[in-house]
């Protein structure tokens, strides 16, 4: 592959230590402050405020690390993102194009419950950045989903801590097999874009453990990223960059993390404060932040020590980076091919069937027409919007993947549709005022269908389709009115099923969404419903291969689909519909003491997703972890053995269906909590089999260490073990247990 270099490995560490010694004697402080304070590329992120002298070398990334030349000190090149290398496809006085793989988003990653294929995609992602002459890729994003309507959900992985680490830690492994460094983010409790850059998030010790530090801890510990980047809020009153029980205590001393921590693009209002904290690199930075490093230390108010400590870690990562070892090359020729298969595979995984009555699905043989709904089917959405988009070559929509599969659809109809999505955003364009309109994938209305219409396709094909659109993105949270269905959309799903039923034809939903809907209220009305998430670029051909059973689902929810809004233990304590200001890139906005705005009390605790629904027994639509395969699966055989710190569980997982099939299986684990407040039950480990045939059986093991039952006490600010007796639970989802055992522990 072009460019890629193996890193020094221990052999050259200790020279790379030399050399960094002997620039911190040789480098000015001025120098330091200038390496600290990165650049940001111009145009596309970055305010003109800020250094935009790099920005030829990678057009569309997000930043630099500030070469010092007199001491021939080179930098390195930060791009995004989660979903793909996040660079500009097309680059002025050049003919080429510099497009990069859209792969599915986060939480397509996280419903497929396998890291090996996380992993893969990581490298994939990687090996673009390789090649397009990147040295840190800022992702994976990983905060929990406190809440369906955070916009960036669809970055994250999951409402559980552990889902999210190990997904996070697989991804990390795999971008940084190429030599690259990935960048997890946004550490941490960066749950709502709602002013998210000044929003104090108030929580509690133990929640903060156990739920938004632990995903971090789990990433930090089995994947080694080689940079960290703080997010944007404060927490408990101080922004995160700026504390040192965050970024020293617990990420480095207790995590072990050796690596370049980062902020987040202009995270902070104290550069001092960042330094005394460990956050070693200011992105992108500006002047003042310079000036305020070199007057602090100047005037004692900032030991140089602390400055020395971050310039280390800088060059560290400059040094050990693809671009500056010897004889690196790129050639800006990634195998967009061979990566367009990896995503198109990597997304059925992570698509979840949600409903299948009668055996709707896969369409039945004999199915050759298809009437095809829904603006979404037309103009499918690929992923989200803002730093976690890609400049992709194409999006394979649901038309388009239904064809290829050998589907007909009404050409008339489709060509209606392509009008009316055209016409629609045309017009919607017009409405959007908002500050990072470029940035907004501007969506149409749905279109209004009358019964003729509808007729005239059940006359012509043989199984509705129907596909429901929602996008979201960085610097907005959704609204409750995107939670739910429009008028236009749910006349679409009644109608349609009516008249297809009448004429004893099938209907399925696809959801092309970045987060959670609303279900509840018309999930008896079609007879399959696929959450498609936005599964990447080659959408429209992964969602096929599920349809027509090319390939048999497999993915399962990584948060819980609730019935409504209000039912969510967070939801008193989150933005809806406060749609005050709420961006703010340069500037801060003034602290008004605006609940859930200015501050969010995270009074939930612990007690977030399943962990809250499953507690205090609350309907849901969907519970987290459910997903249903063209197959059936039995448990059998549970065995549990306890031996040192160590919980080993094995069950025997036999596919009892008729066609191939892989099962993933959750172990739950309920504490005692007769001394300690206990949720009903938490993901503890969890597995994904191999590919079963019809009748075959795989012993699937899961193993617990002792040392993760615990919760944290805030009285004593130590992890504490409960004694008595636990229940194991093997599950095919958090509210379908298999089979149950029970633990002592002493
Ligand atoms: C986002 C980060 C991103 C950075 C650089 C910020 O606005 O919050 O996730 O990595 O920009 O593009």
């Amino acid at each position: 592959m072009a460019g890629v270099v193996l890193l020094c490995a221990t052999s050259c560490k200790s020279k790379i230590d030399k050399t960094i010694d002997e620039m911190l004697q040789k480098m000015t402080l001025e120098e330091k402050a200038r390496i600290i304070v990165g650049t940001g590329n111009e145009g596309r992120w970055v305010s003109e405020t800020s250094f935009g002298d790099m920005k030829n070398i990678v057009p569309g990334a997000a930043g630099t690390t500030c070469p010092i030349e007199r001491l021939d000190i080179p930098f390195v090149i930060l791009s995004d993102g989660p979903a793909g290398v996040n660079i500009d496809s097309t680059r002025e006085n050049e003919s080429g194009t510099f497009y990069c793989t859209h792969f599915p988003i986060g939480t397509v990653m996280s419903s497929t419950w396998n890291t090996e294929l996380v992993e893969n995609v990581g490298r994939a992602i990687g090996d673009e950045a390789m090649h397009y002459g990147v040295d840190v890729v800022l992702g994976p994003g990983m905060n929990i989903h406190r809440h369906p309507l955070n916009g960036r959900n669809f970055e994250y992985y999951s409402e559980d801590p552990l889902l999210t680490g190990k997904t996070a830690a697989a991804m990390i492994r795999g971008i940084q097999a190429n030599g690259v460094a990935a960048c997890p983010k946004h550490f941490a409790a960066n749950n709502q874009e709602t002013n998210r850059m000044g929003n104090d998030v108030q929580v509690s010790q133990r929640a903060l453990r156990e739920i938004y530090l632990k995903g971090f801890e789990i990433a930090v510990r089995e994947g080694h990223p080689k940079t960290l980047m703080t997010s944007y809020n404060k927490i408990n009153g101080i922004s995160v960059s700026e504390r040192h029980d965050l970024v020293t205590e617990f990420l480095r001393d207790e995590c072990g993390f050796d690596g370049t921590v980062m902020t987040d693009w202009y995270g902070g209002d104290h550069p001092e404060e960042q330094m005394k904290a460990g956050n070693d690199l200011i992105m992108p930075g500006q002047q003042w932040q310079m000036d305020s490093i070199v007057n602090a230390v100047n005037a004692g108010r900032l030991d140089i020590k602390y400055v020395d400590e971050c310039v280390r870690r800088i060059l560290k990562l400059v040094y050990t980076s693809p671009r500056n070892q010897p004889g690196h090359t790129y050639d800006n020729n990634p195998d967009l091919k061979a990566h367009a298969e990896i995503t198109r595979q990597s997304a059925t995984e992570g698509i979840v069937l949600l409903k299948n009555d009668a055996q709707a699905l896969p369409i039945a043989s004999s199915v050759k027409n298809i009437a095809l709904f829904g603006c979404a089917s037309y103009d499918f959405i690929p992923g989200g919007t803002g730093s976690g988009d890609v400049r992709r070559a194409y999006t394979v929509s649901m038309l388009e993947g239904l064809q290829n599969a050998g589907y007909e659809i009404d050409p008339l109809l489709s060509a209606r549709y392509d009008e009316f999505v055209k016409k629609s955003v045309a017009e919607n364009l017009t409405k959007v005022t908002a500050r990072f309109a470029d940035m907004v994938r501007i969506r149409p209305d749905e279109m209004p269908l009358t019964e003729s219409e509808i007729a005239a396709q059940v006359q012509r094909a043989d199984y509705a389709i129907i596909t429901l659109g929602r996008t979201c993105g960085e610097y907005y949270d959704r609204t409750s009115s995107d939670f739910v269905l429009t008028d236009v959309e749910r006349a679409m799903i009644e109608n349609v099923c009516r008249a297809f039923h009448a004429a004893g034809k099938k209907v399925a939903v696809v959801l092309n969404i970045g987060g959670v809907i609303e279900t509840a209220s018309w999930k008896n009305l079609p007879d399959a419903i696929l959450c498609a998430w936005q599964p990447g670029q080659e959408g429209g051909n992964s969602v096929a291969d599920l349809l027509s059973g090319k390939q048999n689902p497999s993915g399962k929810l990584p948060m819980t689909f609730p019935v409504v809004l209000s039912d969510i233990g967070a939801n008193a304590n989150f933005p809806v519909d406060q749609t005050s200001e709420n961006v703010s890139v340069a500037s801060r906005r003034v602290d008004r003491g605006e609940k859930n705005v200015d501050f969010t009390r995270y009074d939930e605790g612990i007690y977030v997703g399943y962990r809250w629904f499953d507690s205090r027994q609350v309907e849901v639509s969907y519970p987290f972890g459910y997903g249903l395969s063209y197959t059936t699966f039995d448990y059998s055989n549970m065995k549990v053995k306890q031996s040192g710190k160590e919980i080993k569980v094995t069950v025997d997982i036999t596919n009892s269906g008729t066609v191939d099939g892989k099962e993933v299986v959750q172990l739950y684990i309920t504490a005692p909590g007769a001394s300690m407040d206990k949720p009903a039950k938490e993901l503890k480990a969890f597995a994904k089999t191999s590919s079963l045939k019809p009748g075959k059986k795989e012993t699937v093991t899961l193993v617990v260490k002792t040392d993760d039952l615990r919760s944290f006490d805030e009285t004593s600010k130590k992890w504490q073990l409960e004694p008595g007796t636990y229940k194991v639970m093997v599950a095919s989802n958090s509210r379908d247990i298999r089979a149950t055992e029970t633990i002592e522990i002493k």
